[in-house]
Parts: structure tokens; C-alpha cells; sequence
């Protein structure tokens, strides 16, 4: 069948997008199957109709495209697509949904899966206690975004405020968290499988924007250097948090661990980067699939 490549859409990620679909574009190229790339746009409906697609090829990064509504629309259409389903997707995108999930996943408090302290900021905030109850710094980011956009790392209740006011330029709520001060990991899961850890090191404040995309200096470690028990660990907790979630096909699981090696989950990408920069790729190699192999298994599980 015809598979259609969405990419592009009107979120803040827009550009990244872009990246990642050409990339899923030339590795369908490579692989031999039929395809057509679709730029989601205002008129998303009639152009899918158009194309004339059997399957979709979900590249579309941030709201609109990662959060359930294009699921949605090819639920209707009766196209299957990659990646995670309606539900799944939305919770995933929000970044506060996801950390209740977590917390409140096992009837037992004492079994929650670990997630970095947070308070919800709002203009009626109390941004001195906020910042004192979580530790003194803390990471600022809008719930729904993602590639790190609208996020600042702050230390005093002035520098929280203004953080506030920036990351409510985008949808959702306002997360402050407390900071981890050590190591971030990042998990690629494939097919119901946890791939190898990837650490990553970057001289910038926090592996931001320009740390993701732009500056040539981050640093990504695979193997990510952990004890194998430690290893272990990691991946589980990574799928774990992905099917408490819901999640199916593929995604990307972020966690930071501190100077103890005590793991805390960030956040659940349901369709990833996969720019020339980006870190499913990177995981998937270190386990030989090239990365047309990895777009047609990526395919592939979309069909079961
Ligand atoms: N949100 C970006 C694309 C990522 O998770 O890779
Ligand atoms: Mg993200």
C-alpha cells in the first residue's frame, strides 16, 4: 500500500518536523515503498483524501500532530498510522497528565513511578515558596511543548516569574520541577522493547534547543556508561512509564538521574526526532538497524 508521510503542521516544532520527514521520506525512498509527503496544514482533511494514502507515517512533532488530534482524524478516515493511539498520544503530550499518571499508577504509594517534585504555576503562584519548597532551581516549561521550547532553568523567584510569563506564550499549563543536578539519559523504545540508554553531556545550562539541533559540542554516550544492573534498571523504568501511558509502536522515554544514580522519568515522546541530530536513530544503530531498517519497522508495527 501507499504510505503518507505527515510532516510539517503548525506547532512551535514546525522546523524539526520538517527535518525528520525528509529523512523518513528518503529512508521509504531507499527501502522501495510507495509514499507521498503530505505538509499538514490548514487543510490537512481534503489533502489526506486527496493522496489517496493506505497507511500514515506520523513525523509530526508537538500539538496538533503528537497530542491525538491527527490520530483521531485517520481514525475516521480508517487509515492506520505509526505510533501511539488517541488516548495515549494526549496524555503524553501534556506533561502534567502524564506525571499523575505516574504518581498514581500503583494503588500503593510506596510503588509510584519516580518523577522530579513539581508545582503548578499560576499568576496567583506563590513563586518564593514554590521555588524554596523545590529546592532552590528549578527547570520552568510549558506542558505541552516540546524540544525543550519555552523552558528556562531559574534560581531566584524573579528569574521564576519571568520564566512563567515566557512559557505561557504556549498551550497548557506551566510546570516548575525541581532540578536534578547529574546525568541525562534518554531510552528509545521500538516494538515493545527498551533500545540502549543514550547518556547526554552539553556545556549549556540544560540540554536545550540549541544543545538539541544546533551546537556541534553535545556530547551522546552509547553505550551510556551505567553498571549493567543500573542499565537494566533504566530500560525497565523507561517501559514501564511508556505502557502505563498506554503507548504503542515507538517513542522516546527522557530521564535525569542524580549523583545517587536515583532515576526520575521527565516525559514520553510518542513520535520523536529523527533529524540527523536526533536520538532514536543514534540507539537504534547501536543495535545494527540501519535507519531505513528503523522507519520500516516502525512501519511495520503500525500494521499489527
Ligand atoms: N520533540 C522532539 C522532536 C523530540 O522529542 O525528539
Ligand atoms: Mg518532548
Amino acid at each position: 500500500g501507499r504510505v503518507g508521510v505527515l510532516y510539517g503542521g503548525l506547532s512551535a516544532e514546525r522546523e524539526i518536523s520538517l527535518q525528520s520527514g525528509a529523512a523518513v521520506i528518503a529512508a521509504l525512498e531507499d527501502a522501495g515503498i510507495d509514499h507521498v509527503a503530505i505538509d499538514v496544514g490548514d487543510n490537512v482533511i481534503a489533502d489526506i483524501q486527496a493522496a489517496n494514502i493506505d497507511r500514515a507515517f506520523l513525523m509530526l512533532h508537538g500539538p496538533g500532530g503528537e497530542d491525538g488530534r491527527i490520530q483521531a482524524l485517520l481514525e475516521f478516515l480508517h487509515i492506520p498510522y505509526t505510533g501511539s493511539d488517541v488516548q495515549s498520544s494526549a496524555l503524553a503530550m501534556d506533561k502534567l497528565r502524564t506525571k499523575f499518571l505516574w504518581c498514581g499508577y500503583s494503588q500503593s504509594s510506596a510503588q509510584h513511578l519516580p518523577t522530579p517534585e513539581f508545582a503548578v504555576l499560576t499568576r496567583e503562584s506563590d513563586f518564593v515558596a514554590e521555588l524554596k519548597r523545590l529546592g532552590g532551581e528549578v527547570m520552568v516549561k510549558p506542558a505541552n511543548e516540546g524540544s525543550s521550547i519555552g523552558m528556562s532553568r531559574v534560581k531566584t523567584a524573579e528569574d521564576l516569574q519571568a520564566a512563567f510569563v515566557k512559557a505561557t506564550d504556549y498551550q497548557g499549563s506551566v510546570l516548575a520541577e525541581r532540578l536534578i543536578v547529574g546525568a541525562e539519559y534518554t531510552v528509545a523504545i521500538l516494538d515493545g522493547e527498551a533500545l540502549p540508554p543514550i547518556r547526554l553531556e552539553t556545556d549549556h545550562s540544560f540540554y536545550d534547543f540549541n544543545a538539541k539541533y544546533i551546537a556541534e559540542d553535545t556530547r551522546y554516550i552509547c553505550p551510556c556508561g551505567l553498571s549493567a544492573e543500573k542499565e537494566q534498571e533504566l530500560k525497565q523504568l523507561a517501559l514501564t512509564a511508556f505502557n502505563v501511558l498506554g503507548c504503542r509502536g515507538w517513542g522516546r522515554v527522557d530521564v535525569m538521574a542524580d549523583a545517587q544514580q536515583n532515576f526520575y522519568l521527565l516525559e514520553v515522546n510518542t513520535a520523536p526526532g529523527m533529524t540527523s541530530h536526533s536520538l532514536v536513530p543514534m540507539a537504534a544503530k547501536a543495535v545494527g538497524l540501519s535507519f531505513t531498517e528503523l522507519v520500516v519497522t516502525i512501519l511495520r508495527a503500525s500494521l499489527v
